[in-house]
């Protein structure tokens, strides 16, 4: 099954695609997860990338649709994949489409989250990560049972950089503007399934998973 989560910052698609994982035993692709491992390890492409993400932009499409061909290559894709935060734009979409045509994939499903704008932005201000294991967290709605420390590992929890008001605003101005357009586009093509975000996690989780497993 190869599936697209669509949506704005912060609506939930990595919660949700780290529960897909598990239950149908495909890998999760992030593009913003790839990207800030390369900042992390200062690589070429992290360098580049770190200014566009710091400001809440988007990286330049070659790069982002480079390092999806190349994962999707890679064996344990092979079953299928769970796409979290990629395509961002119309091009990086028609991109996978020639891709995939290549491969001979194809999409199965686009599932689209939404929740308002002040929910966006409590999920976004509110969220931590571990910094040693990467489980997130978020200061009201998952805190973690010692505040600042991860329950998993012990780890720090941090915050994201683009994870600051200012830059939150930026990334959902960005994302109206060259995101959105692609639920008309999935739309367009038939695969859309539009879902309600707000909610609980594990409500949201069964809503998707009865679509995909084609009970809805
Ligand atoms: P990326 O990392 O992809 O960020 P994003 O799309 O902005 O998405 P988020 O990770 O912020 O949100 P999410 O929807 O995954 O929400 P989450 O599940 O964490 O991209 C970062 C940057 O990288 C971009 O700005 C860009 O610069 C670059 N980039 C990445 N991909 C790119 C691309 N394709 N092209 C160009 N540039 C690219 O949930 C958020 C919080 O809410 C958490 O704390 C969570 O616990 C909480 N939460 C989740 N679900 C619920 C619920 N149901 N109820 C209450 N709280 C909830």
């Amino acid at each position: 099954m190869n599936l697209i989560l669509l949506g704005p910052p912060g609506v939930g698609k990595g919660t949700q695609a780290k529960l897909l994982i598990d239950r149908f035993g495909i890998p999760q692709i992030s593009t913003g997860d790839i990207l800030r491992a390369a900042v992390k390890e200062l690589t070429p492409m992290g360098i580049k990338a770190k200014g566009f993400m710091d400001s809440g932009a988007l990286v330049p499409d070659e790069v982002v649709i480079g390092i999806v061909e190349e994962r999707l290559a890679q064996p344990d894709c092979q079953k299928g994949f769970i796409l979290d935060g990629f395509p961002r734009t119309v091009p990086q979409a028609d991109a996978l489409s020639q891709v995939l045509t290549g491969i001979g994939k194809k999409i199965d499903h686009v599932v689209s989250l939404s929740v308002d704008k002040d929910e966006l932005l409590k999920r976004l201000t509110g969220r931590r990560a571990c910094s040693k294991c990467g489980a997130g967290y978020h200061v009201d709605f998952a805190p973690s049972k010692v505040a600042g420390i991860c329950d998993a590992c012990g780890g720090e929890l941090f915050q994201r950089e683009d994870d600051k008001e200012e830059t939150i605003l930026n990334r959902l101005a960005v994302y109206e503007a060259q995101t959105s357009p692609l639920i008309s586009y999935y739309q367009g093509a038939g695969l859309l399934r539009s879902v309600n975000g707000l909610g609980s996690v594990e409500g949201i989780q069964a809503e998707i998973v009865a679509i995909l497993q084609g009970a809805q």
